[in-house]
């Protein structure tokens, strides 16, 4: 294959000076997730002994201006236990500022200016996705892209399959694809790592892992927060994009891949990839059938009243963003032929709670007197708020009968390992500077996840339905309960 001669070849870069540019720097991933992840990884060695993390922004700020933002704004979101003054300082000491407006060529001039000639340059664009093209024609028209310079960009990447494919083709002509780290935090997380040693690293799953010993599998990512202050954003998006597209598909791919033959970043990401396009799309008639779409209305959650989606700030009258989706998605190949799988994500839920479901099959006869043929067999793979990973049995209850009950083996991973566990983007940070794409997604693997929510997005819009109101605090409307029970199954929580 011949690369075009403007896209430099990416380089391993192993000892080179990092220059960390952070686009959005004033912004809320940036104070929330990014500068705390990069005090982490500071704290712990983690970043190259000349790093230089250079936040831009719109706003016309000094150096002291950004530092004071980090103080207000970022410093709350670092671990306690791990703050001290000392390290705060010694962080903030690495950082410079530059005022960028994102189609304003001058002020590229002034980042190339602060830029090291033969540094490791990682841009980070925690922007709105329309920006990320203007910003990488600007960045190589600066000469600012090299062969030592790594992209990240930030979710949600374009708003359907031709805005990312655009952005895609845009950004290839700059960046080599060996270049471009797409992040998905969801693939930073422990748990979502351990699932693939769990699955590949384990002799016992292998040969239950595939229809017909599995049943069902639902993958729950719930949330209790409402929209805050994003409604500017998440009106736009709504959960179908915000959340399946990406993170849930992502945790769908890693339940139901072929083991790839290594851990080789283009190894795992094609298996990943075949089950994106071995997903059923979804005709208009299946996608009223096997899909179902919230918006939380005002009620309790945690104990305390909160507003109605329509009540948030900044959300329009009417509005029929989405804030829950369920569905049921089916993969289309030999070992997942007719199993189930149940997706479903919202806000204000019941209970924080990311977890996948694995049921697997019935007994095919029972021998127990009065036993039923029903065996309730799960494994229930719990990323968050516990890490733990539970095996859900039959045993005997103690006595003369033979009088069956549930029971649970139960591995709690913060128990059973107590190191520290760094935040997914400290992880997927430090895969970046050190050239690990393993955790990232590609740009075919990025458009066949679009290209299968697309349909249901076009099939909304065209129905033009409101969403199902449900009850703050609950676990979404009543027809995501009907949506499993079609397939004589319920949802882990009603169990
Ligand atoms: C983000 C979404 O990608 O993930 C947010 O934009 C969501 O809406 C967040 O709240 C959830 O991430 P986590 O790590 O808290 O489960």
């Amino acid at each position: 294959m011949t690369i075009p001669n403007q896209i430099p070849t990416a380089s391993a870069s192993p000892d080179l000076p990092l220059d960390m540019i952070i686009f959005g720097g004033g912004g809320d991933l940036s104070a929330r997730k990014l500068l705390p992840a990069l005090y982490m990884a500071h704290l712990h060695g983690n970043l190259p002994p000349a790093t230089r993390i250079i936040a831009t922004g719109r706003r016309d700020w000094s150096r002291d201006d950004y530092l004071g933002f980090m103080n207000e704004h970022s410093k709350p979101f670092v671990d306690k236990k791990a703050l001290t003054s000392a390290g705060w300082d010694a962080f903030t000491g690495l950082f410079d500022y530059v005022r960028i407006d994102a189609g304003a060529a001058d002020d590229y001039a002034s980042l190339a200016r602060v830029s090291r000639p033969n540094a490791l340059r990682v841009f980070y664009l925690a922007t709105a996705p329309d920006l990320f093209t203007t910003i990488c024609d600007q960045l190589a028209a600066s000469g600012l892209v090299d062969e030592h310079a790594r992209v990240v960009l930030e979710k949600p990447l374009g708003h359907d399959l031709a805005s990312a494919q655009a952005i895609n083709t845009a950004v290839g002509q700059h960046f080599a694809e060996t270049q471009i780290y797409r992040i998905d935090h969801y693939l930073g997380k422990e748990t979502v790592q351990n699932l693939m040693v769990l699955r590949f690293g384990n002799a016992i799953f292998g040969p239950l892992w595939q229809a017909p010993y599995i049943r069902s599998v639902q993958i729950t990512v719930a949330e209790t927060v409402g929209v805050g202050s994003r409604a500017g954003f998440y009106d736009e998006t709504g959960a179908l994009r915000d959340m399946v597209q990406n993170h849930l598909l992502q945790l769908l791919c890693i339940v139901a891949m072929e083991p790839p033959v290594s851990l080789d970043p283009d190894a795992v990401r094609d298996e990943k990839l075949k089950v994106l396009r071995s997903l059923r799309r979804m005709t208009p008639d299946e996608v009223a059938r096997d899909t179902v779409r919230g918006q939380y209305t005002a009620g309790a959650v945690n104990g305390e009243a909160v507003k109605g989606y329509l009540e948030e700030d900044n959300v329009p009258p009417g509005s029929r963003a989405e804030t829950f989706v369920a569905l049921h998605a089916q993969i289309n190949n030999w070992r997942w032929a007719h199993v189930p799988f149940f997706l479903r994500t919202g806000k204000r839920m019941q209970k924080k709670v990311s977890e996948i479901v694995i049921e697997f099959a019935d007994l095919p006869f029972s021998i127990i007197p009065n036993g039923a043929s029903h065996a309730g067999n799960r494994l229930v793979i719990q990323l968050q708020p516990a890490e733990s990973i539970q095996l859900q049995m039959l045993a005997k209850e103690p006595g003369s009968g033979m009088r069956m009950l549930p029971v649970n083996l139960n591995l709690d991973l913060e128990q059973a390992f107590t190191e520290r566990r760094a935040e997914a983007y400290e992880r997927l940070l430090i895969d970046v500077i050190r050239g690990r794409l393993t955790h990232f997604m590609r740009r075919d693997e990025l458009e066949a996840a679009w290209a299968w929510v697309e349909p249901i997005i076009e099939s909304w819009q065209a129905s033009g339905e409101r969403p199902r109101s449900y009850t703050a605090g609950t676990f979404g409307p009543a027809a995501s309960t009907a949506l499993v029970a079609r397939e004589n199954l319920t949802w882990a929580e009603e169990a």
